[in-house]
């Protein structure tokens, strides 16, 4: 109990009720990663996951998660895809990513894991520029956030490595 202060910290993000509330773009990536959910190779979980990036050029990306007998070897939707987008697209800014899971009683917005916020969190400071993170589900409520920051605060950063 000695002296100190406490700071706090704001998570905000929109939330939408129907899918058919969102601009056309955020829609298109949602469907693209729905679509890619299907394809997931989730042997192990049945939980399919598809993510959706939209770079700067419009191209769209999409990957999904690939589990492992050694479980700890696969990987989630949003890393297959950041990754993907990063080694073929290496100088485009990602401007938003879409996940959700095609699991029809995944009835909450699928929201991305801690370590698939840190790993897009990279990109995020790499390009300065923020990406937005679209989460779906299949009762059609949707989370947006700002940034991949806002969902991530105290992140570990290249700063710490100076
Ligand atoms: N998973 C994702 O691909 N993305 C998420 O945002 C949440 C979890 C995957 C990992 C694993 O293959 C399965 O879903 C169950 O956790």
């Amino acid at each position: 109990m000695g002296k100190h202060e406490i700071k706090k910290v704001d998570l905000s993000f929109d939330v939408y009720q129907s899918e058919s509330d969102l601009e056309a773009n955020d829609q298109l990536l949602l469907n693209k990663a729905k679509e890619i959910a299907k394809s997931a190779h989730a042997p192990y979980s049945n939980f399919k996951v598809g993510a959706a990036l939209l770079l700067e050029n419009g191209t769209i990306v999409t990957g999904n998660n690939q589990e492992n007998a050694a479980y700890p070897s696969g990987t989630c939707a949003e890393r297959t895809a950041v990754f993907y987008a990063s080694a073929q697209y290496p100088t485009s800014k990602i401007k938003a990513i879409a996940v959700i899971t095609d699991n029809v009683n995944q009835l909450e917005p699928v929201t991305p894991c801690g370590s698939c916020r840190q790993a897009l969190a990279e990109y995020e400071i790499k390009f300065r520029e923020p990406i937005r993170v679209i989460m779906g589900s299949a009762s059609g409520k949707v989370y947006i956030a700002k940034s991949v920051e806002s969902l991530l605060p105290l992140m570990f950063n290249q700063d710490h490595l100076k």
